[in-house]
């Protein structure tokens, strides 16, 4: 495996990510309401092997070991979510302060560690009470939001700067909403640009909201961004493969940084025309601090007979999830995003991959293909970074094995590998891969910073 030999910026943020339904457990607990994803989990069929949350890493009792383990990754930031309904269980009215409180206690331990705490408001799990009067599809929901996002920055405020809004609502949008695969299982394209729209206004009211609670606060957003390549030169599939860019990361970047949904995606112009109110995409578009990009993998798309058509390149090494390895994906969505929309720093929120990792008789969890996997996309990184792009910071997917929605506990992304039975923690190889590059990082070797050795792609 080749390492770049580049050196990144001594601030830049290394750190790892987690979202409070894949890793709490408590579902009962301290006055924490239901969620979408507990009812959903909860229903025959929906979730694999039956799985749910309900106690996945027990990160709510076991924070303080979880905290130690980033201590001795050396971590810089360590990216989590809050559970909405832990802190407003009906979605609104009564706010819960034991659920609060816990937010707290672990915004003190991370900092007691010098570690930096990057919340996200909202990583999917919406009060099962809002579901049942319309969720996301109803304009309600936004305006919940943005109480719920008041109450917390007003808690945390004093001890966290940086603030992520929502986490990639084109999932939550169209898996949730119009292909019924996650929470909270609803199969319609007009509830599915119903809930983008509403999502992103919510994020706009909510930019203000937290900069007039917390004056320094730097506020973004997550998508799940994954460059489209066309499967061949032909025109045909060069606006195939436009369409999919756009469906997939337009129809979020354009509203949030210029304004406008996308014009050529017509029929979904025909969808959110009639939800557009007046200055709805002017809150939409207020300036934000960073971007949060996620990406995994990349498209390679055709046109088929009925539209696009992903196609895979037959020598592609993929992941237990399916998803192809594809480091020079990365690379060429942070240089885009930059070019095409100029964000004032982009921050790396999620990358990694699941792997059938096992725990051998001595101990260990072997997992050369994750170290592989992260090292090619931090060199893609740093030639972006390189080349002037302003990312500030790349945080794995995941601490740890957890609850990976539809999929439950069957697939496995953690640099800590978690034994469900016992709920024991152990460390993967890649665990201690990225400590190292993690403390190379810190201690420079004394080399003149140039150019991004060759890249391993
Ligand atoms: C992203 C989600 C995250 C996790 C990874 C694998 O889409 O944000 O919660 O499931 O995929």
């Amino acid at each position: 495996m080749s390492e770049s030999t580049f050196t990144f910026p001594a601030d830049f943020v290394w750190g790892a990510a987690t979202a409070a339904y894949q890793i709490e457990g408590a579902t009962h607990e301290d006055g924490r309401g239901e969620s979408v994803w507990d009812r959903f989990s909860a229903t025959p069929g929906k979730v694999r092997n039956g799985d749910t949350g309900e106690i996945a890493c027990d990160f709510y009792h076991r924070y303080p070991q979880d905290v130690a383990l980033m201590d001795q990754l050396g971590l810089d930031a360590f990216r989590f979510s809050i559970a909405w309904p832990r802190v407003y269980p009906e979605g609104t009215g009564a706010v819960n302060q034991a659920g609060l409180d816990f937010y707290d206690r672990l915004v003190d331990a991370l900092l007691a560690r010098g570690i930096e705490p990057f919340p996200t408001l909202f990583h999917w799990d919406t009060p099962q009470a809002l579901e049942d009067v319309g969720g996301w599809t109803a304009r309600a929901t936004a305006e919940a939001f943005v109480t719920y996002a008041e109450t917390v920055v007003s808690r945390l405020g004093d001890r966290v700067t940086h603030w992520t809004t929502h986490n990639e609502p084109w999932v939550i949008a169209w898996i949730g909403h119009a292909w019924g695969e996650h929470a909270p299982g609803r199969t319609s394209e007009a509830e599915a640009v119903a809930t983008g729209h509403h999502q992103l206004l919510s994020h706009g009211w909510a930019v203000d909201v937290i900069r007039r609670a917390v004056p320094h606060a730097r506020v973004g957003i997550t998508l799940n961004l994954s460059q489209a390549y066309p499967a061949s030169a032909s025109p045909e599939d060069e606006a195939a493969a436009w369409q999919v860019d756009g469906e997939g990361n337009r129809w979020f970047l354009d509203p949030l940084f210029r304004g406008t949904y996308p014009a050529d995606l017509l029929e979904r112009n025909e969808l959110v025309a009639p939800l557009v109110q007046d200055g709805d995409l002017e809150t939409i578009a207020a300036p934000i601090d960073f971007l949060g990009v996620n990406n995994y993998f990349r498209f390679v798309v055709t046109d088929g007979s009925e539209g696009p058509r992903m196609v895979r390149d037959p020598e592609a090494q993929i992941t237990d999830m399916g998803w192809e390895v594809y480091p020079d994906g990365l690379y060429r969505v942070l240089t885009r995003v930059s070019a095409d929309y100029a964000p004032p720093a982009i921050y790396v929120t999620e990358n990694g991959a699941a792997f059938g990792d096992v725990r051998r008789h001595d101990g260990r969890v072997r997992d050369p293909e994750r170290q592989a996997y992260l090292a090619s996309h931090v060199d893609s990184v740093a030639q972006a970074v390189s080349e002037g792009v302003p990312v500030k910071g790349y945080f794995v997917w995941s601490l740890l094995d957890n609850f990976e929605w539809a999929f439950g506990y069957s697939k496995r992304f953690g640099l800590v590998y978690i034994d469900y039975p016992t709920l024991e923690r152990v460390p993967k190889d890649s665990f201690y891969w990225y400590r190292d590059f993690v403390a190379r990082q810190k201690a420079p070797a004394p080399s003149p910073a140039g150019p991004v050795a060759a890249r391993s792609t």
